[in-house]
């Protein structure tokens, strides 16, 4: 049985996790997690780019799906996600309630951007985006659909290249795919900033830093996995 302390110490976690400075801690933390798996998910998904007919991205693909600690961050990684979703819309309607209308007016001195407005939106974009980006690719990789290639060593392993192929032929998949990463460009534009921000990294010489930083980081990136898609529909 649950001693008096234990249950206080409980209540304390939870009162923290459903207030609004936990819920910004919680977006905060999983947001940062979620921008170091971006910036991997690149350099590994750049590889799609050497002209070697697939075999350094396959290569690369089977060892990302076969080491443990990969497997394990993977776990982490779509928990995150979650976390990062659930927080999200709980963050939105708590302060929706908190200011059912909207401000008529906005102090000059007190800017607030199109992207922090419309993160919600933006985020919503990046969930649809993922739905179709993890039905064609990843569950065809963990539950089959894929063909098999031979990897070094004689190893058998999934042509995630080709099935990378055949989904960038479809013009549909191509514009989607870049108008997503025009919606995860705006959303990590405040997103990137404003995650440091929460977790109490503000100050007056570090911040225009981590803005400026935040916002290259928010246009590269982005730009960088759109041009996937267009240069293999092209090519
Ligand atoms: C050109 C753009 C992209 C390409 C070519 C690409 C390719 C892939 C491929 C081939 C997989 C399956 C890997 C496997 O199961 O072995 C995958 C998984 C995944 N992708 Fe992407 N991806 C792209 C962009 C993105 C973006 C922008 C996001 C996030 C907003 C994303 C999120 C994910 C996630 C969460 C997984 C599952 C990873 C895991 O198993 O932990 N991808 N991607």
């Amino acid at each position: 049985m649950a001693t008096s302390t234990e249950t206080a110490k409980s209540n304390w976690f939870i009162q923290f996790m459903s207030s609004s400075i936990g819920k910004k801690i919680v977006m905060s933390l999983t947001g940062i997690f979620l921008i170091l798996f971006l910036t991997v998910h690149l350099i590994g998904n750049l590889q799609l780019l050497i002209p070697d007919g697939g075999k350094t991205f396959n290569e690369y693909a089977h060892f990302m799906g076969h080491n443990k600690l990969i497997q394990f961050v993977s776990i982490g990684n779509f928990f995150f996600i979650l976390l990062h979703i659930v927080y999200g819309f709980m963050l939105t309607f708590s302060n929706q309630k908190a200011r059912p209308v909207q401000y008529a007016y906005t102090p000059s001195t007190k800017k607030v951007s199109w992207s922090s407005k419309n993160m919600a939106l933006l985020g919503t974009i990046i969930l649809i985006f993922l739905v179709v980006h993890l039905q064609a690719f990843w569950a065809k990789s963990k539950f089959g659909g894929l063909d098999h290639v031979e990897l070094m060593g004689g190893v058998q392993g999934h042509d995630l290249y080709k099935a990378t192929q055949i989904a960038f032929k479809e013009w549909w998949i191509v514009v989607l795919y870049v108008i997503s990463m025009v919606g995860l460009a705006f959303h990590l534009v405040h997103g990137f900033q404003s995650a440091f921000q929460s977790i109490g990294l503000n100050h007056r010489k570090y911040t225009p830093f981590i803005k400026a930083l935040g916002f290259g980081y928010a246009i590269i990136v982005p730009l960088l996995y759109a041009i996937i898609p267009v240069y293999m529909y092209f090519n």
